[in-house]
């Protein structure tokens, strides 16, 4: 256990983003005991095992997909929704593993993403003016007096559902859903449909001979079962530190504390100031950890803080998720990278090209641009061949539905065309198609990087399981 760190040291430090429970303390107290006595949802050895993997990728041998919805919501809790969005999540991974010859650590935003910092903490409209909406864990989205009073029994239902969520992932993966052959179909069906047809044509012509081949060697998914299954991951913002302190239990294997509310967390680019709670509550717990990394972090900021979080420079501890919006990447990740680089530390390198690039429309729909989506994930893998590092992931809002929330993607979604399917209860999500656009994108840069590479592919972690 790190120096003068207990699951609740934390209280003691300034906190931004979090609720006022002012006038439910009793109730919160009573919230917190109940959820520190129910079942951890993840296993600490599952976030051990996550931990490992994202160190491949920070040598170069994986690479990290994480995404999901902007905020989980009560009310679209449905079992379509989840199978939807693993399903993008598979057909995006076989398009990745395939181009850059690596196994893909998929890992959700799934299974507990309720908790949402906002820019400000008073919505207005017209005349009347309610606190922010903070996410469903916390309060409700509707714009009256009522909903927005944060409720803290929210908190057992948000456990409620990421344990159902969960449930069904794991099902998924392991179930017979991910059968690498069903998702491949799938694939072929959306390069068919697909008004840019004939860009990913010779890619999925390719992955159908390999698979024609593995099968005419014997190698199929009724006798292989890594072609059957697969790990998936979930993650979340640690936004909101009572129920994050509650979900922490001590592993009874090697007596060192995890965040039980899923593998990994990541700490918000607002809430990653170094002597604030949020850092104080993450450098004591053993989970891989995300940190976003905006504009506003300069290079020792950085490396104070990972001095902070990651004293033992451990791989597959840190993943930086840089936001910096489309045609800012140049301007601050080569900075960042080199003092990195020349502290000697083991990172993942991940771009969230979602966060910098939120625009209003003029309908007054928030949404993001694809173009600009695609250039920011441009700049990301420019930036690291120019530095020589590797660029290990990528981290998305996205969904399984035919929403119509960022503009553009090959069925050029306008901003007329925004009200037909607006759904998100926070930020703008691609859709499935838009996902499935953005994996073969990327799936271009991955293979002229390993063009560029030795090539060799680890056997150990060479399993579509990734
Ligand atoms: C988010 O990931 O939903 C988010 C709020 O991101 P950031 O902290 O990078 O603004
Ligand atoms: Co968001």
């Amino acid at each position: 256990m790190p120096a003068n760190w207990s699951p609740d040291s934390w209280r003691a430090k300034p906190a931004l983003q979090m609720p006022d429970y002012s006038s439910d303390e009793a109730k919160l107290r009573d919230v917190e005991d109940r959820l520190s006595s129910f079942p951890p949802l993840v296993f600490a050895g599952e976030a051990r095992a996550l931990k490992k993997r994202l160190a491949a990728v920070s040598q170069g041998k994986g690479f990290l997909l994480q995404g999901g919805d902007c905020a989980e919501s009560f009310a679209e809790h449905h079992a379509d929704n989840i199978r939807d969005t693993f399903r993008v999540f598979l057909q995006m991974s076989v398009v990745l593993t395939f181009a850059g010859g690596l196994p893909v650590v998929k890992l959700g935003r799934m299974a507990g993403q309720f908790a949402k910092p906002r820019s400000s903490n008073m919505e207005k409209k017209g005349d009347q003016e309610l606190p922010s909406y903070r996410g469903d864990i916390v309060n409700g989205s509707q714009f009256t007096s009522e909903a927005r009073i944060p409720d803290p029994q929210r908190q057992l239902k948000a456990y409620r559902q990421a344990a159902a969520t969960l449930n069904l992932l794991r099902a998924f993966a392991q179930g017979g859903y991910a059968d690498l052959e069903r998702v491949h179909q799938w694939n072929l069906g959306f390069v068919k449909d697909s008004p840019r047809a004939e860009r990913y044509e010779e890619m999925s012509g390719r992955i159908s001979d390999t698979m024609e081949f593995m099968r005419a060697c014997g190698i199929t998914s009724e006798n292989t079962p890594q072609l059957r299954g697969t790990h998936f991951y979930v993650s979340h913002e640690a936004l909101l530190l009572g129920y994050e302190q509650a979900m922490t239990r001590k592993d009874s294997i090697t007596g060192d504390w995890y965040a039980t509310s899923g593998h990994m967390i990541w700490i918000g680019d607002r809430t990653r100031q170094h002597d604030h709670a949020h850092i104080e509550f993450c450098r004591g717990v053993k989970n891989p950890l995300g940190l976003k990394c905006g504009p506003s972090i300069d290079p020792d900021d950085l490396l104070h803080l990972l001095d902070k979080l990651d004293p033992q420079n451990e791989p597959g501890r840190m993943t930086l998720i840089a936001r910096f919006g489309a045609d800012n990447v140049e301007k601050y990740l080569p900075k960042l990278i080199r003092a990195v680089e020349t502290a000697g530390r083991h990172v993942v390198w991940s771009c969230d090209p979602m966060h910098g690039n939120t625009i209003s429309a003029a309908t007054g729909y928030k949404t993001r641009p694809f173009d600009r989506i695609l250039r920011e994930v441009e700049q990301f893998f420019d930036v690291h061949q120019a530095e020589g590092t590797y660029a290990g992931g990528v981290h998305i809002e996205m969904t399984g539905q035919n929403v119509t929330e960022c503009t553009g993607g090959a069925r050029a979604i306008s901003e007329d065309d925004l009200s037909a399917r607006y759904h998100t209860h926070c930020d703008p999500r691609l859709n499935a198609d838009q996902s499935l656009e953005l994996a073969f994108l990327i799936a271009e840069r991955l293979k002229a990087v390993r063009q560029h590479s030795l090539g060799a592919v680890p056997l150990e972690v060479a399993a579509w399981p990734g």
